[in-house]
């Protein structure tokens, strides 16, 4: 539940309890902050990318309560005692998750703007196809999924690489579904 907390330069602050990577945060915010602007101004949690600021990149995406999610396009306050995965959070300590190791040995990056939103992205979509999830292109709907070159593509589709880095993160995560399967 949300709470007017406190007034703050003029504005109603609303208090927001966030589980961010395990870790409760208590925030006090504006209620017109984003989830992607509390993380990183707000939590020092500067994984999470900025690229276009209007849903159309894929590099702010999160996992909320194991969903993928444009963090620019949803306000922190509506997330009051949500679990969010940001890319910090998909290693175990040291220990990259199969999909980043996937990352690293097929080369997935250049840059390495879009890779945590396209990271996170990948975790969510791999959970959707194993939950049965089609897509578009999938032509079999009542059938489970097979994760051609094709459906990565169009599954990863909201997510753009201005590198094009492309065919190396369809390998990345064709080697991730097939190591975690
Ligand atoms: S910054 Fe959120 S989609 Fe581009
Ligand atoms: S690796 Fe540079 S934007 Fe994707």
């Amino acid at each position: 539940m949300n709470h007017t907390s406190e007034r703050v330069d003029g504005i109603d602050t609303v208090q927001a309890r966030l589980r961010i990577n395990g870790t409760t945060h208590v925030l006090d915010l504006d209620p017109r902050v984003t989830l992607l602007d509390a993380l990183r101004e707000h939590l020092g949690l500067t994984g999470s990318k900025k690229g276009c600021d209007h849903g159309q990149c894929g590099a702010c995406t999160v996992l909320v309560e194991g969903r993928r999610i444009n963090a620019c396009l949803t306000l922190a306050v509506m997330h009051d005692g949500d679990s969010i995965t940001t890319v910090e959070g998909l290693a175990t300590g040291d220990v990259l998750s199969p999909l980043q190791a996937a990352f690293v040995r097929h080369d997935g990056f250049q840059c390495g703007y879009c890779t945590p939103g396209q990271l996170c992205s990948a975790t969510g979509m791999l959970e959707e196809v194993r939950a049965g999830w089609p897509s578009v292109v999938t032509t079999d709907v009542a059938g489970s999924p097979t994760l051609t070159d094709e459906e990565i593509r169009e599954r990863m589709s909201g997510n753009l690489c201005r590198c094009s880095a492309y065919p190396n993160i369809v390998a990345a995560i064709a080697d991730a579904a097939e190591t975690d399967a």
